[in-house]
């Protein structure tokens, strides 16, 4: 069986809540949880922190073991480039996701330490854009 893993960075323990109108009204257990039971045939793992060195910790435990990592990195995305250390260490494919259209935002979210060092980007789609980043690797 295929072993997944989503990671999300700081903040995202609060979607539903926070900034409804740019990252939607839905819960991100309510999203995991029709996500698990459409790809049954998959194990989607999950894993959320606000601190950017637990962050950098679970990519390296997963990163030798998993067939792939879904990695919104939040904020740590523009300012992180000890998670983009961390992703070149791995074997692990990662796809960078974004639930917003960062480029459509302020300047500084243009910028990106994961872009380069991950298979994909995939974002603007809100959480259909960790859909999408799991049906690339399926
Ligand atoms: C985000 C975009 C980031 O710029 C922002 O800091 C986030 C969420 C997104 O999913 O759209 O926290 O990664």
């Amino acid at each position: 069986m295929k072993k997944l893993i989503i990671i999300n960075g700081p903040n995202l323990n609060l979607l539903g809540k926070r900034e409804p109108e740019i990252y939607g009204s839905f819960s991100f257990s309510e999203f995991l949880e029709t996500i698990r039971e459409k790809y049954s045939n998959i194990t989607i793992d999950y894993f959320q922190s606000n601190i950017e060195g637990e962050l950098i910790d679970k990519i390296q435990e997963v990163g030798f073991t998993y067939d792939g990592i879904v990695l919104n990195a939040a904020a740590y995305t523009h300012t992180s480039i000890g998670i983009g250390d961390a992703i070149k260490a791995i074997e692990a494919p990662v796809i960078e996701v974004h639930i917003s259209n960062t480029f459509s935002r302020e300047e500084f979210r243009h910028q990106s330490y994961i872009s380069p060092v991950s298979k994909g980007v995939i974002l603007g789609f809100g959480l259909q854009s960790y859909e999408l980043a799991i049906q690339s690797f399926i």
